[in-house]
């Protein structure tokens, strides 16, 4: 049946603007012709009704990263539903549980989809938002332009898919160079950023407002964290309360190796103070708590190989293989020894279980791990940290995570530097 109740989402070739005027529009891959795709804002407990309509020559899907809905809307191919042919169209609908800031993005070849454009966020409003003098989403996104502006149609070559992934030369926020927005002074904003680059971990400083982070990954911190920089992995959010106090400008600063520039600045004008309170914690999501931790038991997962690191013999096809003929096959990661998928599950956690997963990082780049379905905790010394979908692990380091797992079915368990994904660094789990 052809239900009024689904508004389409069109996944189509588009010209977009992403560089700077003197060139032409750029093409790319966009949701709805826009780049990142419009924002879809509903309420916390609304129900989602999206018609995905295929308009690429290749199949693609959606993912809705970071929700806790169910399996079968979970949107990766050939586990939780088929992938949508060129041509077709599957209606995505579900029940947004917990509010936050998370995104969609295709889950099929997304080396290539997301890096040619296919992203957007998806907004769950709280029941009771606090109160804000403005609100912004703030999508960063990185490009690898050829000097004429088009694409580049390399999305992952051997040197990318075995180092850091696909590190473009051009950052934008919102689908722009730099992105441009007003404000009072003494305004306090809410600022939603979301990192869609496949690979680029961005390392942002603040500059004219008094920043506190209220949310990580959509979960909201139990006390306000006062901040001047924030980092954000891949696929990674970070919500702000941001008080504006810069005299006429207020600032984004992407760092870089060679220095650091301005990628959203706001004009600020007018005379206000800054209110000198710190912001409320916003309401928690009924994300269920974890259990004992003693009796849980304890998955391990260690990550191997790129260019400069080792891989035990990992395993392809059943078979061991060594390094070069595993880069041959455009494989250049392995998650216990393996650089397929593997057909056992990492995790078989029944329903309610709390379950721990040690992450090894054995190797000399950082990854973005991100589980599918649940929001996990870092368990550290003083205790079990916030909740997030995607941990930041850096080289050579070794994190713990806990977690319920409190939704029924399979769940992909990668790294969201998806060249590294494509390459090696997927695994599953299974929740019955
Ligand atoms: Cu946003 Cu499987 O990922
Ligand atoms: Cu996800
Ligand atoms: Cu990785």
């Amino acid at each position: 049946g052809w239900a009024d109740g689904f508004a389409e989402l069109r996944a189509a070739p588009a010209a977009v603007q992403i560089a700077p005027q003197e060139y032409a529009p750029t093409p790319v891959w966009a949701y709805g012709g826009q780049v990142p795709g419009a924002a879809i804002r509903v309420r916390q407990g609304d129900r989602v009704q999206r018609r995905l309509v295929n308009g690429l020559d290749q199949p693609t899907t959606v993912h809705w990263h970071g929700l806790r809905i169910a399996n079968a809307m979970d949107g990766v191919p050939g586990m939780t539903q088929d992938a949508v042919p060129p041509g077709g169209t599957f209606d995505y609908d579900f029940v947004a549980p917990d509010a936050g800031t998370y995104w969609y993005h295709p889950h099929n070849r997304t080396w290539e989809q997301l890096a040619r454009g296919l992203a957007g966020p998806l907004i769950v409003e709280e029941a009771e938002a606090p109160e804000v003098d403005g609100e912004h989403v703030l999508v960063f996104d990185d490009w690898r332009l050829e000097p004429d502006a088009t694409l580049s149609e390399s999305f992952g070559n051997m040197h990318d898919l075995s180092h850091g992934g696909r590190i473009g030369n051009w950052v934008t926020v919102n689908g722009v160079g730099e992105w441009a927005g007003t404000a009072q002074r003494g305004d306090r904003l809410r600022l939603r950023l979301i990192n869609a680059a496949t690979a680029r971990i961005f390392s942002l400083g603040l500059e004219g407002f008094d920043a506190w982070v209220v949310a990580l990954d959509g979960q909201p911190l139990e006390v306000p964290q006062r901040v001047e920089q924030v980092g954000l992995g891949p696929a990674q959010r970070v919500d702000l309360i941001a008080d504006v106090t810069g005299t006429d400008e207020a600032m984004i600063i992407s760092y870089e190796a060679d220095g650091g520039y301005a990628v959203a600045a706001f004009a600020v004008s007018g005379d206000g103070a800054a209110r000198d309170a710190a912001p409320v914690a916003l309401p928690p999501n009924p994300v269920p708590a974890l259990g004992s931790l003693d009796n849980a038991p304890v998955a391990e997962l260690r990550m191997e190989g790129g260019a400069m690191g080792r891989m035990r013999g990992a395993m392809l096809g059943g078979e061991q293989v060594p390094m070069r003929e595993l880069v041959g096959a455009g494989k250049a990661w392995a998650l216990n020894g393996m650089a397929d998928m593997p057909e056992e599950p990492l995790i078989e956690a029944a329903l309610g279980e709390t379950v721990r997963v040690r992450m090894i990082n054995d190797t000399a780049w950082p990854h973005a791990m991100h589980l599918h379905g649940h929001h996990f905790r870092q368990l550290r010394a003083d205790g079990p940290g916030p909740l997030r979908d995607t941990i930041l692990m850096q080289r050579g380091e070794t994190v713990e995570v806990a977690f319920v797992a409190d939704n029924p079915g399979d769940w992909l368990f990668h790294c969201h530097m998806v060249e590294h994904s494509a390459a090696g660094m997927m695994t599953w789990m299974r929740v019955v």
